[in-house]
């Protein structure tokens, strides 16, 4: 375990500015999309399936959340996401024909551990696991398995495992498009070209980082935080919201933004920034609309742009500008600046980043 910080203060923000390399490695050098990435039964396998069930904790959860949305819009395969803990002790209808993933950076998550044996107790055989650590728990009891090539995670608040796993659970999307002839293979050749392209991408929105270090002057001296987000970006709040509270203990929620009418709206006032998960895509214009209902109310609007967006900085609405549109890849590029905010804001506060009160990297007991 390389545990030298180099340039960085914490490590926590030295695995953030790793992820374009954890990112590269996790993808191999791939050039076709192929089943056998996932292991030499995959093939077999993921024609024998009607649907997928994703059970995870925490981080991992939420990237089960953003896979859905790929999964059901690409691939065109049912897709059921739940905690771990919730199903193991749920009454369910089980499906032998549905694909069991978890996802895990640590592969020893008790909970998540405890649903695989329950579903497979369910009669559910067909296993896959998508891992950070080879030799884990979870890679030995399932039957396919892809391992994210992040690297030792250090920092308790999960970073660069939540993006490896995106980036795993998107080739997935894409190898089950393609076994559904849904991929063309210049839609495959597309895919490939953006994927190669990801780590550089990523590198420029950390650049980012002096304004959103500005930003989170601001942040630490609020007590709550709303964040919104709409479609494959609404995950991705939930996880920039988890990141805030893990490591700077300020009380975070995340809406899909759509919602913001039936509660949230309630509580908007100056003292609780808004922050907007808002890339440009087709529910954008929708989002415009939610984020003028929280400035019609005095909330202080933090936005995730990009170069296309015509978001506008005016009063009471900061704007950052991601240098792109990533189209699919979005939702992993739009996780790196909350990541960020968190990161500093809890700086600002003087939390023990890497070590946040209560919380243990591996929840290895109940
Ligand atoms: C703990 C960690 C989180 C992590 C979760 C699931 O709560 O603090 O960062 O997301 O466990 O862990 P896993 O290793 O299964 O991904």
């Amino acid at each position: 375990v390389n545990t030298d910080l180099g340039p960085y203060r914490h490590f926590m923000q030295k695995e953030i500015f790793e992820q374009p390399r954890a990112v590269a490695d996790t993808l191999h050098d791939i050039d076709s999309i192929e089943p056998e990435l996932f292991g030499l039964l995959a093939r077999k396998r993921f024609m024998e399936i009607d649907s997928i069930l994703i059970l995870a904790c925490g981080t991992s959860y939420y990237s089960g959340l953003t896979a859905k949305y790929w999964l059901e819009s690409i691939a065109k395969i049912r897709v059921e996401v739940e905690i771990a803990s919730e199903y193991r002790y749920r009454e369910s209808v089980p499906n032998p024909n549905t694909l069991i993933i978890t996802l895990s950076q640590s592969g020893e998550t008790a909970d998540t551990l405890a649903a695989l044996k329950h579903a497979q107790t369910l009669g559910m055989h067909k296993t896959m696991t998508i891992c950070n650590v080879s030799t884990s728990a979870m890679v030995r009891e399932c039957e396919l398995a892809y391992i994210t090539r992040a690297g030792v995670e250090i920092g308790v608040a999960s970073t660069k495992a939540f993006t490896t796993q995106l980036t795993a659970l998107y080739l997935l999307t894409l190898v089950l498009a393609k076994l559904k002839n849904l991929l063309s293979q210049e839609d495959e050749a597309e895919a490939l070209k953006n994927l190669k392209h990801l780590p550089v991408a990523m590198q420029d929105v950390l650049n980012l980082e002096p304004q959103i270090k500005k930003w989170a002057e601001k942040f630490a001296q609020k007590e709550h935080a709303l964040f919104l987000g709409r479609g494959m970006h609404y995950p991705i709040a939930l996880e920039g919201a988890l990141k805030l509270k893990e490591i700077s203990y300020i009380h975070a929620e995340a809406y899909p933004a759509g919602e913001l009418k039936h509660g949230p709206l309630a509580l908007v006032t100056n003292q609780i920034p808004v922050v907007v998960v808002a890339p440009t895509d087709q529910l954008l214009e929708k989002l415009k609309s939610n984020m003028s209902e929280v400035k019609a109310r005095g909330g202080e609007l933090f936005v995730f742009s990009d170069n296309a967006g015509k978001i506008e900085q005016s009063s009471g609405m900061h704007v950052i500008r991601l240098p792109g549109v990533y189209g699919d890849l979005s939702p992993i590029l739009h996780t790196l600046p909350l990541q960020l905010l968190a990161y500093h804001v809890a700086c600002v506060r003087g939390t023990d980043v890497d070590k946040p009160r209560n919380l243990a990297k591996s929840v290895t007991v109940e």
